[in-house]
C-alpha cells in the first residue's frame, strides 16, 4: 500500500498512517476468531441501538426530495433546529441559524475541512495544528494535509487524561493556526469542565488561534451532562463566539450514524470561511435527510432512552470486569489499561472472538518520546448492556 501511495503526487499523503481499522484488519488478518463463540464487534464507534421510531415516516413524507441538489448549508428549518437546539441545551441566547450554523455531513467532514478553511498552506514557517494523543485520528490527516504540524497534547492517566497544556512549548503556541480538543473524549472518556475551556480561551486570544471543539459525544455521560465551548464562551462575555467552533451530530446522541448529519456552529466569521470551502468541496446531507434530522435535534425522548441504554452498559462492564478499571466520565468507551494493546486486541480475537482496538493505533509517538495510547485497548460499548456484560465476562479471562 505505501509503495503504491508514493506513486502519488501529493507528499503529505505519504505521511498519513493507514487508517486504524486498516492497521486492525493487518494484526487480525491471519488470525483465525474463537470458533466456539459468537463474534463482538466493539472495535467501531458505531452505535447499534434501535432505529428512532420517527425516522422511517418522515423519510416516506420527504422522498420527492432525493431528485433534488440539497443547499450547501443546509436547509434553513434544519440550521433553526439546531440553533434551538444549542440554545436550550446550553442556556445560551438566540443563535442566528443563517450565519452561525452551518450543517455537514456528520463531523467527521467538518472537522477535516475545518484545518484548510484557518491553516495558512503558504506560510513561511509551517503553523502547528495541536490536537489530543491519543485522538480522533482525523485531526491529524487535517493538520498534515493542510500543510500544517501536528502536535500531539499528551493526555495521561495521572492528569485524568486531559490535553496537558503545560506540556506544549511557548515555541509551538507562537505559531499554532488551530487547536482540536475533543470532550468528552474518545478515546478516555475525559470530559472538559469550565475551567478548562477557559484556560484554553485565555490561549486562544493570547496566541491567535482558531479552537475547535468536538462535541459529537456531548450527550454521552455518567452524571452530569457535559459543558460545551459556546457556552463557556458566552459565559465569558463572549457573544460573537469569536475563534469558536463547535461540531456534533446526530451519530452517536440519536444513533444515527447512517444519516451522515452533523452542524458546525459558532464565529460567524469562521462559518463564512468555512462555507466558502464547503461551497467547492462539500456535498450536503440529502434533504429527506436533512428533515429527518430537523426532527431528531428536536426530539430529547429517544436521546435520554439512548443516554440510558449507554450509561447502563458502561455500569455494567465496570461491574463486571471488576478490576484496573477506571469509569469515563463521558462517551461509550472504556479506555482499558493492559500490558501490550497489540498483544491484548490479539488474545481478545483468538480465545474471546472479540475485536477490539489497541490504544496506540490512535495515538502518535509524542512529548518525550512517550506513546500515551500504548498499554491501552479500546473497547466500544454499541450494542446495549447485555452485550457489554458478555464483553466483560469474556475479557476477564484473557491472561497476559
Ligand atoms: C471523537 C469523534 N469525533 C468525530 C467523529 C465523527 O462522527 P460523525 O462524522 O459520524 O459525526 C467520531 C466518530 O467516531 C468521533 O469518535
Amino acid at each position: 500500500m505505501r509503495k503504491l501511495w508514493r506513486l502519488m503526487n501529493n507528499p503529505r499523503l505519504q505521511q498519513l498512517d493507514d487508517y486504524p481499522f486498516v492497521r486492525l484488519q493487518t494484526l487480525l488478518q491471519d488470525l483465525a476468531p474463537a470458533n466456539d463463540l459468537p463474534i463482538i464487534l466493539a472495535s467501531v464507534g458505531e452505535p447499534r441501538l434501535p432505529l428512532p421510531s420517527f425516522v422511517a415516516p418522515i423519510l416516506a413524507q420527504h422522498m420527492a426530495g432525493f431528485s433534488k441538489y440539497p443547499p450547501t448549508g443546509g436547509i434553513l428549518p434544519l440550521r433553526q433546529a439546531i440553533a434551538d437546539w444549542l440554545q436550550q441545551r446550553y442556556s445560551l441566547p438566540a443563535i442566528n441559524p443563517e450565519t452561525q450554523v452551518l450543517t455537514a455531513n456528520g463531523t467527521r467532514e467538518a472537522l477535516f475541512g475545518i484545518a484548510h478553511a484557518v491553516v495558512d498552506p503558504d506560510a513561511q514557517i509551517k503553523p502547528w495544528v495541536l490536537m489530543p494523543n491519543p485522538m480522533y485520528q482525523i485531526y491529524q490527516g487535517a493538520a498534515i494535509t493542510a500543510g500544517a504540524r501536528p502536535f500531539a497534547v499528551p493526555c495521561m492517566a495521572n492528569n485524568g487524561f486531559a490535553p496537558d497544556l503545560d506540556a506544549i512549548p511557548e515555541s509551538v503556541w507562537n505559531n499554532t493556526a488551530l487547536f482540536y480538543v475533543c470532550s468528552p473524549s474518545n478515546p478516555t472518556g475525559w470530559v472538559a469542565d469550565a475551567g478548562y475551556y477557559t484556560r484554553l480561551l485565555a490561549l486562544a486570544d493570547r496566541y491567535d488561534f482558531t479552537l475547535v471543539s468536538d462535541e459529537c459525544y456531548s450527550e454521552i455521560y455518567m452524571d452530569t451532562s457535559p459543558v460545551g465551548l459556546l457556552a463557556v464562551a458566552h459565559a465569558l462575555g463572549r457573544k460573537d463566539y469569536h475563534r469558536c467552533l463547535v461540531m456534533n451530530s446526530l451519530s452517536k446522541r440519536s444513533a444515527l450514524p447512517g444519516i451522515r448529519s452533523g452542524f458546525i456552529a459558532g464565529d460567524a466569521v469562521l462559518i463564512a470561511a468555512f462555507l466558502r470551502l464547503r461551497s467547492y468541496s462539500g456535498a450536503a446531507t440529502p434533504l429527506p435527510l436533512q428533515h429527518v434530522a430537523c426532527h431528531a435535534w428536536q426530539d430529547e425522548t429517544h436521546v435520554q432512552q439512548h443516554l440510558h441504554s449507554y450509561q447502563q452498559s458502561v455500569q455494567t462492564f465496570v461491574q463486571t470486569y471488576g478490576c484496573n478499571i477506571t469509569t469515563p466520565s463521558g462517551s461509550f468507551f472504556i479506555w482499558l489499561a493492559v500490558k501490550n494493546g497489540e498483544n491484548f486486541a490479539r488474545k481478545a480475537w483468538v480465545e474471546q472472538g472479540i475485536r477490539l482496538l489497541p490504544g496506540a493505533y490512535l495515538s502518535v509517538l509524542g512529548v518525550d518520546d512517550i506513546n500515551p495510547g500504548e498499554g491501552y485497548v479500546r473497547i466500544a460499548l454499541v450494542d446495549g448492556v447485555d452485550q457489554a456484560r458478555e464483553l466483560a465476562q469474556r475479557l476477564r479471562k484473557i491472561k497476559e
